[in-house]
């Protein structure tokens, strides 16, 4: 396929998704069209897309060389998934996570589009051989998991089916390089993929610090918000170690690795999450902190993508 021939994206599903996605690959300057199965659904998408890129705008957040209009310009919504495919080189699939779902769509898509066009799945906790096992040729199957909202936390994970071709891999890294993501290769499917499996590491740890009355709710929050979290938006784990001994790695791991050893052992099991006096107790505090009512959560959350679109605005600058 030449250049001249990847311009269009087509995006099946016009959820939270499907319209970041949308988003972020228009501000590279690709001509998108948005499919839903539910009539007009993918048409308001658009419409709620307006509204984010003109506050974009106005904040001097909006991403890519073209302004708002030139952007939304490059907009098309449909309810009949065969023109939405049409001219499209790259299908990313944003539909709900359920696999007879996704399985279904893209045994769909598989017939209504040529052979070199890529299929790429958004799901989070499926793993490719099970999302694409009813697609006939599956070289062209790839997972681009996105981090919420993707048009401020830019990492993409690219995750191959055992039959992903070597070429789908490096075309997909290059277009999400191109449309600004920051995409890292997964060499083998995992459950989890990586990202959600060192969050449930943190989270496993998080909560048993507070379920055996180590911390409270709020302080464990902290110890990443204060700490950990400090240096993680711009260095991980393995450079940090790099950097917290004076000879590098090596010397870092002949100083803490036995430490860190010990503690690791002492990790006990899972704990239980949703079940037992300790989880409630947990919730409660949680809660207290943050009504889980509608409003209080709202306001946090806009609070949050407040924050993370500043921290972009940072990383950018760096
Ligand atoms: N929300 C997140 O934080 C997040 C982060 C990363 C990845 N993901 C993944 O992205 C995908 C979409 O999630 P979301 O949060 O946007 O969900 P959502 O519920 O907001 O949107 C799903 C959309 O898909 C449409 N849809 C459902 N079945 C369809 C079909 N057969 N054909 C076409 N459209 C269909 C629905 O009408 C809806 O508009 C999921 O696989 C999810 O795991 C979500």
């Amino acid at each position: 396929m030449s250049s001249s021939d990847m311009k269009v994206i087509t995006v099946v599903g016009s959820g939270l998704i499907g319209r970041s996605w949308a988003m972020v690959f228009i501000s590279g300057g690709f001509s998108v069209k948005i499919y839903d199965n539910q009539p007009g659904q993918s048409a308001k998408a658009i419409t709620e897309i307006r509204k984010q890129m003109e506050e974009l705008e106005e904040a001097h957040m909006l991403r890519g060389d073209l302004n708002s209009t030139q952007q939304l310009g490059l907009l098309s919504s449909y309810d009949d998934l065969g023109r939405a495919l049409e001219g499209a080189f790259f299908v990313q699939e944003c539909v709900f996570e359920q696999l007879e779902v996704k399985q279904s769509v893209f045994q769909d898509i598989e017939r209504l589009v040529g052979k070199d066009v890529i299929l790429s799945s958004s799901t989070s906790c499926l793993v490719p051989s099970k999302v694409f096992s009813q697609v006939q040729d599956k070289s062209r199957c790839i997972v681009s998991h996105p981090v919420n909202p993707p048009y401020y936390v830019k990492l993409v994970e690219l995750v191959p089916h055992p039959e992903t071709a070597a070429a789908v891999i490096d075309t997909t890294h290059s277009l999400m390089t191109k449309v600004g993501q920051a995409p890292v290769r997964l060499r083998k499917e995992i459950d989890g993929f990586a990202l959600n499996r060192v969050q449930a590491a943190i989270i496993a740890e998080s909560w048993r610090l507070v379920q055996d009355g180590v911390i409270s709710v709020k302080d464990i929050d902290l110890v990443m918000s204060e700490g950990l979290g400090m240096r993680y938006a711009f260095i991980g784990p393995m450079e940090t170690m790099h950097l917290n001994a004076p000879a590098g790695l090596e010397d870092y791991m002949k100083r803490y690795g036995e430490g860190i050893t010990r503690i690791l052992n002492a990790f006990g099991p899972v704990p239980a999450f949703s079940s037992g006096e300790a989880a409630k107790s947990i919730v409660n505090e949680m809660c207290e902190l943050i009504p889980n009512d509608q409003q209080h959560l709202s306001a946090r959350m806009e609070r949050r993508d407040q924050l993370l679109m500043g921290l972009a605005k940072l990383k950018k600058d760096h």
